[in-house]
């Protein structure tokens, strides 16, 4: 299979549907229903309470030869910083929103990407529970990092999503989640209507999420960190897959 980012193909970064209905299908139509007309105003918005966001960033190393994958990556915000550094390696993004995806390519097109000899973005629908690397992206290797920015407590098979992760991570790599946590050092009255509003949205804090990832450290085959945003606003985790056996 060719690897599009590495440029041995010249397929625009377009996105290419490998959902098969009946299979994700619904998650995927829900996803496009919540963002079809807020994806306009998405980026606008959301600067004010997706927090952490800038930090995850500052914890992915790329380098000309690096491959990145965000999970859930909605309009590229994320990616297209990346793609700002003057060494940025490949990037990807996936995501199940058509919707969002549309407007990823628009801002990807927009920031004028490629430049300065960077290989495009290459975005795809797709389930984060069904990444595979191979399949989705055209890749031989595995991913140096793959992260997640405020996307998890929005999926509700978010374990097979976490196993996924793991499992399309090179030994050495990093996978990092930024995501809301409890809000435990914070007004109660604040904590509470957050919550409330997040559900609008399909959105949750899921204490158990919290807790697997924790586990992937006992296991003893990664290292992990979590690291508090805004008084327990959101965590920012930082899992480093070690280079042993793979995960369970
Ligand atoms: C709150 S947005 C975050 C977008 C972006 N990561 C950011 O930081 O601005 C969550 C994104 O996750 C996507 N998403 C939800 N469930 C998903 C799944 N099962 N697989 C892949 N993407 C999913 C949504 O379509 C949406 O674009």
């Amino acid at each position: 299979m060719t690897d599009p980012a590495a440029g041995k193909t010249t397929r625009p970064p377009v996105s290419s549907s490998n959902n098969r209905r009946g299979d994700g299908h619904d998650q995927a139509a829900a996803m496009d229903s919540m963002y079809r007309f807020t994806r306009h105003i998405y980026d606008l918005t959301r600067r004010y309470y997706l927090l952490g966001r800038d930090r995850l960033l500052e914890r992915v190393v790329t380098g000309p030869e690096t491959a990145t994958l965000e999970v859930g990556c909605g309009t590229a915000r994320n990616l297209i910083k990346l793609a700002g550094r003057p060494v940025c390696g490949r990037l990807y993004g996936l995501d199940a929103s058509h919707e969002m995806l549309e407007t990823a390519s628009r801002s990807v097109t927009r920031a004028g990407l490629p430049r300065g000899g960077n290989p495009p973005i290459v975005l795809r629908q797709g389930l984060a529970e069904q990444l595979d690397a191979g399949r989705m992206f055209g890749r031989d290797e595995l991913f140096d990092t793959i992260f997640f920015s405020y996307c998890l407590s929005m999926v509700p098979t978010w374990p097979g999503a976490l196993e996924a992760a793991v499992n399309n991570l090179k030994p050495g790599g990093r996978m990092l989640i930024v995501d809301f946590w409890d809000q435990a050092e914070l007004p109660a009255v604040f904590a509470a209507g957050l919550k409330k509003w997040l559900s609008l949205f399909h959105v949750h804090y899921r204490p158990e999420l919290h807790a697997a990832i924790a586990a992937l450290g006992d296991a003893g085959n990664a290292e992990v960190q979590f690291e508090s945003i805004h008084h327990r606003y959101a965590y920012l985790a930082t899992v480093t897959k070690l280079a042993t056996d793979p995960l369970p």
